[in-house]
């Protein structure tokens, strides 16, 4: 597909894999304790948020192991936080909130923010810089979420966005029978991703989300216009950056 897609689409809803998504993602696409483990090692974190914290998985782990710390997570999409709040229900330090991080509002302010296949991640190619994907299809709106963001991580704090391997097409076997498969059609500002599981060869999930893509340095800039330098590199699941104190 060719042009932009500033402004279209979806902002990154989940609702069509919602009811699916646990046992898609809890079948090896990603490892939440290896995550959980990268993450305490740039803390500890005493008052913690993650953005598009989805259905619970990774808070109910850190949450879990880390008793003491506050921990907000937001979403946009009712459907994947109704299945977080269930999970995490017995979790008080947990505090939950369907918000779009373009237009975020909490009112309090975090040592640290993360975001693990939320609505920003790296993803890294080989020996090839880091690159930036996003769920926000537009730039503008996407400078709006992280300068919101920016606005919610103290001075000194830290933003943490997950790393992730390359994007291809496939298609294999999950833990519930069914089969997952992804195609992704590149275009000018980034990538078009298609989900899809099939049971027996009827498709019984569909979606389709807009990708943004920025490179390493636009996105080294995009932060650093909002007080934020890149910490050096410690582990294999995040990439930091830290605000000035
Ligand atoms: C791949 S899921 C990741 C969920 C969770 N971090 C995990 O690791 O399981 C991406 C989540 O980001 C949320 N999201 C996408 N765009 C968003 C936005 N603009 N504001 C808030 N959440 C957003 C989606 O609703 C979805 O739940």
């Amino acid at each position: 597909m060719a042009g932009t897609i500033e402004g279209s689409g979806a902002m990154g809803d989940y609702t069509n894999m919602s009811s699916y998504y646990d046992v898609i993602m809890t079948s090896g696409y990603y490892n939440y304790a290896q995550i959980v483990d990268d993450l305490e090692q740039h803390g500890p974190f005493a008052h913690i948020l993650e953005v598009g914290c989805g259905t619970g998985l990774i808070l109910e782990e850190f949450g879990r192991r880390n008793g003491s710390a506050r921990i907000t997570g937001i979403d946009l999409t009712e459907a994947m936080l109704k299945q977080a709040r269930a999970r995490l229900e017995t979790f008080s330090a947990i505090d939950l909130r369907q918000q779009n991080v373009c237009s975020l509002h909490l009112g309090k302010s975090f040592d640290a923010a993360f975001s693990y296949g939320g609505v920003w991640y790296f993803v890294i190619d080989g020996d090839q810089e880091p690159f930036m994907v996003s769920h926000i299809p537009g730039d503008s709106d996407n400078r709006m979420g992280l300068e919101k963001l920016a606005q919610h991580i103290a001075p000194g704090g830290m933003f943490l966005l997950g790393i992730q391997g390359p994007h291809f097409d496939y298609e294999k076997p999950i833990s519930n029978g069914m089969t997952y498969a992804q195609k992704i059609e590149p275009h000018a500002d980034g990538f078009i991703k298609h989900y899809y599981l099939l049971d027996q060869g009827q498709r019984v999930m569909e979606q389709t989300i807009n990708y943004r893509t920025y490179s390493w340095d636009e996105t080294v800039s995009l932060l650093a216009a909002l007080g934020f330098t890149p910490v050096p590199r410690s582990g294999d699941k995040f990439l930091a950056f830290r605000k000035a104190a």
